[in-house]
């Protein structure tokens, strides 16, 4: 494609939520507000940073999965940082159309994406070393079904990016007033109508989201199958949201 191709291409797909740099092709201009925009900057730096401390210098034979990837940013970056094999799904064709178009342009032989939905993986049978898993969970209408799906493809670790709701503490009455069970952290329910019937296409497969506590997010990955989690330090100068700790980023091991 030259870069007039490509350009015009770029405008009939807009809006674009992410900035892709295509080199001498051009590159693309995100909707996104401009104070929001250093989010990805932040988030790539802490899964790279997770991607090379797990995997070190096998990063090159690794498989990776991008799941709810968007515009397939996060996958053109494992990409083009030499992984193996790169494959992103979403629920949304219109966003695939725009992955699948910068892939192109890029030229990037070791990426794929297909339609996919987290609530029902069994298209997916061999492990992927690598889940990526950024932004999806708080979406989610039933974040357990898709962690335990999500667990069973992922051979050794899982970075998990959430919006994480406020820990609340306490316990319920489980059955007489003398038996009582603690929280083990909890689920905001989050209504997302508004989004996701004016087609915001960063919102869940349905308007109902449900948004976990740190504890409530280690819980659910330890019972959907991960042996271990730890929420990483963010770095310095991390977008805003990161840096107070009302995003976080997990690294679940299997
Ligand atoms: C906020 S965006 C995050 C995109 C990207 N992973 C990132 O971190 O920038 C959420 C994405 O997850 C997708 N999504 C929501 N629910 C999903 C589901 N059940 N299965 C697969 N993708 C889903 C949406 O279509 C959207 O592309």
């Amino acid at each position: 494609m030259t870069p007039q191709q490509v350009q015009e291409r770029i405008g009939q797909l807009s809006p674009w939520f992410y900035e892709f740099d295509l080199g001498a092709l051009g590159r693309t201009t995100s909707e996104l507000p401009p104070e929001a925009l250093p989010i990805h900057a932040t988030r790539l730096e802490m899964v790279r940073h997770a991607v090379h401390l797990h995997f070190g210098a096998r990063v090159n034979q690794i498989r990776c999965i991008d799941a709810g990837c968007h515009e397939g940013f996060y996958s053109v970056a494992m990409a083009r940082a030499g992984l193996r094999e790169v494959h992103g799904f979403d629920v949304r064709e219109a966003s695939l159309e725009k992955a699948r178009f910068i892939a192109s342009a890029l030229q990037l032989r070791n990426l794929s994406f297909a339609h996919g939905n987290c609530e029902d993986l069994t298209s997916y049978q061999e492990p992927y070393e690598l889940c990526l898993f950024l932004g999806v969970l708080y979406h989610l209408e039933n974040p357990m079904l898709c962690l335990r799906n999500l667990a069973r493809i992922t051979g050794e670790i899982c970075i998990v990016e959430t919006q994480v709701a406020d820990e609340v503490e306490g316990s319920v009455e489980w059955g007489s007033r003398l038996w009582t069970r603690p929280y083990q952290g909890v689920l905001a329910l989050i209504d997302e109508s508004d989004e996701f019937y004016n087609e915001r296409p960063e919102t869940g497969a349905t308007p109902i989201a449900t948004c976990p506590s740190p504890q409530a997010l280690h819980f659910m990955l330890k019972h959907a199958g991960f042996r271990r989690t730890e929420i990483m330090e963010p770095p310095a100068g991390a977008y805003e949201q990161l840096a107070r700790r009302k995003r976080v980023v997990c690294v679940a091991y299997k």
